[in-house]
């Protein structure tokens, strides 16, 4: 068999033991995406090609871990991407507030689904309380998801180096945070109050068996991002993610992308396009 094929077996074989060990469906990932990141583990395990990988793999069962928690992608900071968090400020939240006081509802719903290290989830926190302090009858709960319990362990202790706070003006970063003098470097540590007001728990978007994660039900959240995690996906799997979030999504709610992501063709009648400079979308009424 010609060795271009053998390596393309392996590589197919290999992402099937990470989904068989993860319960992810990452053959449903970009290929091109999955080979490098499969490429950077078989660096650090320092074998020459995939199908030595493949047998290292087998002989060495704790790497499955890495290799998981390698095929996807971290990187985040605080409010990444300002142009989209100053509309959900000035537009969105405040629309949010006066639809829970319309209808009665004391509380806002916030799910931010593929977290990463919590960066996100804080940033609405953020955004959240500095709402909350004019309009005091409404509560926020955010649940922040992500495949990786590594990244939601590290995003629960809330600690983070002061780049990724690039964003933040020096008020609202003494506000929300402390400076941890505990360890080398600037690092800075959420502040309790703002820490209370997320829960991080494990959710894999493409679950087969639950739409949402478990204190989830049917339209029942006011906000969801979806945003930098759908670009790793094929088309199909995206079309599967982007309904699940429209099940889970309040009629008036709002989804979020990330930049360079967009609504699938067949959903873009459910939703209205709220602001041509940003991908945040209002689920139709
Ligand atoms: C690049 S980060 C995005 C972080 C944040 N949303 C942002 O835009 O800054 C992508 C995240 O998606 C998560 N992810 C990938 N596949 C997932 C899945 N099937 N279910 C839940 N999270 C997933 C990864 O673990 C990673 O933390």
């Amino acid at each position: 068999m010609p060795d271009e094929i053998k390596q393309k077996e392996a590589l197919i074989r290999v992402i099937t033991l990470a989904q068989q060990w993860s319960g992810c469906n990452f053959l449903r990932y970009n290929p091109g995406t999955l080979e490098r990141r499969v490429g950077r583990r078989m660096i650090d395990a320092r074998c020459q090609n995939i199908s030595e990988y493949l047998d290292f793999l087998e002989r060495h069962p704790s790497e499955y871990h890495r290799l998981v928690a390698g095929l996807t992608i971290k990187v985040s900071c605080f409010f990444r991407d300002p142009p989209m968090f100053s509309i959900l400020e000035k537009v969105v939240l405040p629309r949010l507030f006066a639809q829970a006081k319309d209808s009665g509802r004391r509380q806002i719903r916030v799910w931010s689904t593929a977290c990463a290290g919590g960066e996100e989830a804080y940033s609405l926190a953020i955004l959240f309380a500095e709402q909350t302090k004019l309009i005091s009858q409404v509560s926020t709960s955010i649940l922040a998801t992500d495949l990786d319990p590594d990244a939601l362990a590290s995003a629960a202790t809330g600690l983070y180096p002061d780049d990724s706070l690039r964003e933040i003006a020096k008020m609202q970063r003494d506000r929300f945070f402390v400076s941890s003098p505990a360890t080398d470097g600037e690092f800075w540590q959420i502040r309790p109050a703002l820490r209370a007001m997320v829960d991080f728990v494990v959710f894999d978007l493409t679950s087969t068996t639950r739409t949402s994660p478990p204190s989830g039900i049917f339209a029942e959240y006011d906000l969801i991002l979806c945003r930098n995690m759908l670009i790793y996906c094929q088309p199909s799997l995206k079309l599967e993610i982007i309904r699940r979030l429209h099940t889970c999504l309040r009629p008036g709610g709002y989804l979020v992308l990330g930049r360079s992501e967009s609504l699938p063709e067949e959903y873009k009648n459910h939703f209205v396009h709220i602001d041509q400079r940003v991908k945040i979308y209002a689920k139709e009424e």
